[in-house]
C-alpha cells in the first residue's frame, strides 16, 4: 500500500545540533501511529518538518506517494495536514462555534453582498461535537473557558473540519484527568473510524497501546524501529527508549533492496 505519508533520511540542523539525523517515517492511511522518544530525540522537530513549520536540510518527503516540500505551515493545511499542537492555538477569546471556523469562515452572498454563514456554521460545529462526542453545553462561551478535555475536543473538531486526511497531536493527553484523557483517545479513534490517520506523540506508553496500530521509536534525531502494538509489548517500547534493549540498526547501502522503512519495521 502507498503510505500517505513516507519521510525519508530527513536532516534537521540547529547550528551545529542535529536535532533530526536521517530520520524516516511512514504512517499508512486510516491508520494511528504513535512516535515515541525521550525528552529531545526529536519528535517534534520531526512534527514540525511535517507540518511546513521546519524546512529539513535534507531528506525527502511523500505525500500520497508524491514529492512534497512545505515552505509554510499553511501549504501543509493545504495538502490536508492538520496539526494541534500541545498549545492548541485557539483563539481564547472568541466563541467554540468560531473556533471551529477560524481562518475558514464560510460566506453567504446577497446581492453580491458576502456576509457569514453563521447558522449553517453553527449546525455544522454542532454536528461536529456531536460526532466526536463532545459536551459542550454552550457553543458561545468562549474557548479559554472550555475545561482541557473540551478544548483538546474542539480542537479536534476542527481539525476535522479542515478535512484533514493526517492530523497529528503533540501530546494531547499531557495536561489531563484521567477521565479527559480517555475521552482524547475515542477522539482518536473515531478519526480513525473516519478514514483519518493520526500521528500521536506521547510520554505515556499505556495511551500508545491503548488506541495506536503502530509505533515508531525515537532515538537521538532517528526513528530506531517500527513496531506494531499488536505484536509487541509496553516493556519492549520502553526498552527501545531507553536504549536498554536495543543498539541503533546499521543501513548497509543498497542492503537486501529492502527500503530503510522495511528494514526498520523487520528489524529484531
Ligand atoms: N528551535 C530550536 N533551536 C535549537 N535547538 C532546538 C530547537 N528545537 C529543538 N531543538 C533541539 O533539538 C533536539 C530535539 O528536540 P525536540 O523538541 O524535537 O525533541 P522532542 O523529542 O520533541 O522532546 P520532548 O519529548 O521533550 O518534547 C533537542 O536537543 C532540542 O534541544
Ligand atoms: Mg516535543
Amino acid at each position: 500500500m502507498t503510505p500517505l505519508l513516507e519521510l525519508t533520511g530527513i536532516v534537521k540542523l540547529f547550528g551545529g545540533l542535529r536535532a533530526l539525523d536521517h530520520a524516516d517515517f511512514a504512517v499508512q492511511p486510516s491508520e494511528v501511529m504513535a512516535l515515541v522518544g525521550d525528552n529531545g530525540a526529536g519528535k517534534s522537530t520531526l512534527i514540525k518538518v511535517i507540518c511546513g513549520a521546519y524546512a529539513p536540510d535534507d531528506g525527502t518527503m511523500r505525500l500520497r506517494g508524491a514529492p512534497v516540500s512545505f515552505a509554510a505551515p499553511q501549504q501543509a493545511t493545504d495538502a490536508g495536514i492538520a496539526t494541534i499542537y500541545q498549545e492548541l492555538a485557539l483563539a481564547g477569546k472568541m466563541s467554540v462555534a468560531d473556533n471551529i471556523f477560524l481562518g475558514r469562515e464560510l460566506i453567504n452572498r446577497r446581492f453580491g453582498v458576502p456576509f457569514l454563514a453563521r447558522r449553517t456554521m453553527r449546525a455544522r460545529a454542532e454536528a461536529l461535537l456531536r460526532q466526536l462526542d463532545v459536551h459542550i453545553p454552550d457553543l458561545d462561551v468562549w474557548a479559554e473557558q472550555l475545561s482541557g478535555g473540551q478544548r483538546q475536543g474542539l480542537a479536534i473538531a476542527r481539525a476535522m473540519n479542515m478535512d484533514a486526511d493526517l492530523i497529528i497531536m503533540d501530546e494531547p493527553t499531557a495536561a489531563l484527568a484521567v477521565a479527559e484523557a480517555r475521552k482524547v483517545l475515542n477522539f482518536i479513534t473515531q478519526l480513525r473510524a473516519n478514514g483519518k490517520s493520526v500521528v500521536l506523540i506521547s510520554h505515556n506508553i499505556q495511551d500508545v497501546f491503548q488506541v495506536a496500530d503502530r509505533v515508531t521509536v525515537m532515538r537521538h534525531g532517528a526513528a530506531i524501529a517500527v513496531r506494531r502494538v499488536a505484536a509487541s509489548a509496553p516493556e519492549e517500547i520502553v526498552g527501545l527508549i531507553t536504549g536498554a534493549g536495543q543498539v541503533r540498526a546499521t543501513f548497509g547501502a543498497g542492503h537486501s533492496g529492502q527500503s530503510r522503512q522495511e528494514q526498520l519495521e523487520s528489524e529484531v
